[in-house]
């Protein structure tokens, strides 16, 4: 992909998420129907994917503004203590059950590159009562965190949005402990979907045609250097498309492997 490619996609990623974030900020909900990461059945994405102890512990603002297709929270196993960073934290739903999961011995961080999005996370935590929790700006693809800093790396829909998702894998590897883990909810293809067959299926800011297949997600995965890659599809969110886990742990070894280039289909946006 251009750097100039690169450059419009992630801009018009910003915009659509700028505008999600002051449609949830009226008291609407962010999810289908505001343009985002939400084309098909809004079963699929959003406060929906949340059970009805996680929605007690959270403002009606933090659960509406949810954009996620999965909830990672549930899959992490957060402990008291322990330091979560949530990439693409988008309006704080998953950061602030996180705060409260790891108590205030421990730290959730949210990382976002839209001001909105930030704004709206800062307003739901403060306003959700948890003061363990830091929203930084910044790019999944460069993390503003110290290596080795971070026990769990979490996300919600948000890696299929990236424009350089070997950086992604390889700044995640990065910021964890070795031994540290990943809980990542996002939408994944099959494997015999081409880039072009995925973006017929919906848009890049949809959170569709820049989704990775299974096996890229593994490969990529393993190549920076983690183990015990799991990804599990558990709803199609469309034709050959997935919900999915994605599960890893960071080896204590050094990377070893060449990561593999994955392109994105950018055609339909
Ligand atoms: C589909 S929303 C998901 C938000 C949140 N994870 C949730 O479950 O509600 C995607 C979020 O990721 C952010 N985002 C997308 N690409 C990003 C990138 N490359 N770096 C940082 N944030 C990004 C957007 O600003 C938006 O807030």
């Amino acid at each position: 992909m251009s750097a100039d490619t690169a450059e419009s996609l992630r801009k018009q990623v910003r915009d659509r998420y700028a505008e999600a974030a002051r449609v949830a900020g009226t008291g609407s909900s962010a999810s289908c129907g505001s343009g985002s990461c939400c084309e098909g059945d809004p079963s699929d994405f959003g406060e929906a994917l949340y059970n009805a102890e996680q929605r007690s512990e959270l403002p009606d603002a933090a659960a509406l503004a949810s954009l996620g297709c999965g909830n990672p929270t549930s899959v992490a196993e957060l402990r008291e203590g322990e330091v979560v960073l949530d990439l693409g934290s988008g309006g704080g739903i998953d950061v602030i059950l996180s705060a409260k999961r790891v108590g205030q011995s421990g730290t959730a961080y949210g990382l976002d590159m839209t001001d909105e999005m930030l704004a709206l996370a800062r307003q739901n935590a403060a306003e959700a009562g948890v003061t363990n929790v830091h929203f930084l700006k910044g790019v999944i693809e460069q993390i503003p965190l110290p290596a080795d800093s971070v026990d769990v790396v979490i996300s919600n829909c948000v890696i299929n949005l990236s424009v350089d998702k070997p950086a992604v894998l390889t700044e995640m590897a990065r910021v964890l402990k070795a031994g540290g883990r990943l809980g990542i909810s996002d939408v994944v293809a099959e494997d015999d979907l081409t880039p072009a067959e995925r973006a017929e299926r919906g848009s890049y800011v949809g959170c569709i045609a820049g989704a990775l297949s299974r096996g890229e997600y593994i490969a990529g995965l393993e190549a920076a250097s983690f183990e015990e890659v799991s990804v599990e599809f558990t709803h199609e969110v469309a034709d050959g498309m997935h919900g999915a886990i994605v599960k890893a742990v960071k080896t204590h070894e050094p990377a070893r492997k060449q990561l593999p280039v994955v392109e994105p289909a950018t055609s339909c946006c």
